[in-house]
């Protein structure tokens, strides 16, 4: 999905791109288009598209997309929003089978300074801990971590608000997408492009080591 204007301007002698940023939408999670990470992602969606010009893609469900499949429009976006489920503590079967395929690409500048967030669902428990994990991986893929641009919304926390909402007001809810949404496309609109990456083994990194 697209929507918004295409335009974009090209990056600033100091290394800073500027402009109406590009941002693409991953949804990871394992219901792909009908789950409820899906619905929550709608919601993302309309606190982005005032703001960003976006793109959108499916890794699970009918016309699920691969990562070679994707690769010109991972590059052609300035920013990334990521989104999965919990499943058994860690996070969809389809984002690990994509982080894997994307291994190659590791510190080019398909991801290099580009600013990701991450949106978890779950249930009840272990949300922060795949959140936490992934926005790892993530830096060492090579993007960058807007502040408070990573979010667990839990169908526990949900309800604790919803029945004790005092109590509760400082868990995390739909409200804080806003913010993620907000800090992302701050992030994506002023990124610079003249990090620099450590020296990574493109050819051979599925070698046989033991001896
Ligand atoms: C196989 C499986 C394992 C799950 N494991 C967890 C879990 O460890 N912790 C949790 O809080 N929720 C767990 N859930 C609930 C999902 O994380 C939650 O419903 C999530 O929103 C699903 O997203 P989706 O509908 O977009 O795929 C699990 C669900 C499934 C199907």
């Amino acid at each position: 999905m697209t929507s918004g204007s295409d335009e974009q301007q090209g990056t600033a002698g100091g290394g800073v791109s500027t402009g109406r940023p590009r941002i693409l939408i991953l949804n990871a999670a394992l219901a792909g288009a009908e789950g409820n990470t899906a619905r929550w992602l709608a919601r993302a969606r309309a606190d982005l598209a005032a703001a960003a010009v976006l793109d959108e893609a499916v890794l699970a469900g009918p016309g699920a997309e691969t990562f070679a499949g994707l690769e010109p429009r991972l590059r052609a976006a300035d920013g990334f929003w990521l989104a999965t489920g919990t499943h058994w503590d860690g996070w969809s079967s389809v984002l690990q089978r994509f982080l894997e395929e994307a291994t190659p690409a590791e510190c080019t500048d398909l991801w290099l300074g580009k600013p990701a967030a991450v949106l978890v669902t779950e249930h009840s428990v272990g949300g922060k801990g795949v959140l936490s994990r992934l926005q790892g991986v993530l830096v060492t893929l090579g993007c960058c971590l807007p502040p408070c641009s990573g979010v667990v919304l839990s169908r526990s926390a949900l309800l604790a608000r919803r029945h004790e909402p005092g109590a509760a007001e400082d868990f995390w809810g739909a409200d804080d997408l806003g913010v993620v949404a907000r800090n992302l496309v701050l992030a994506a609109g002023r990124r610079r492009t003249d990090w620099l990456a450590w020296p990574v083994d493109r050819q051979d990194f599925n070698r046989v080591w033991v001896e």
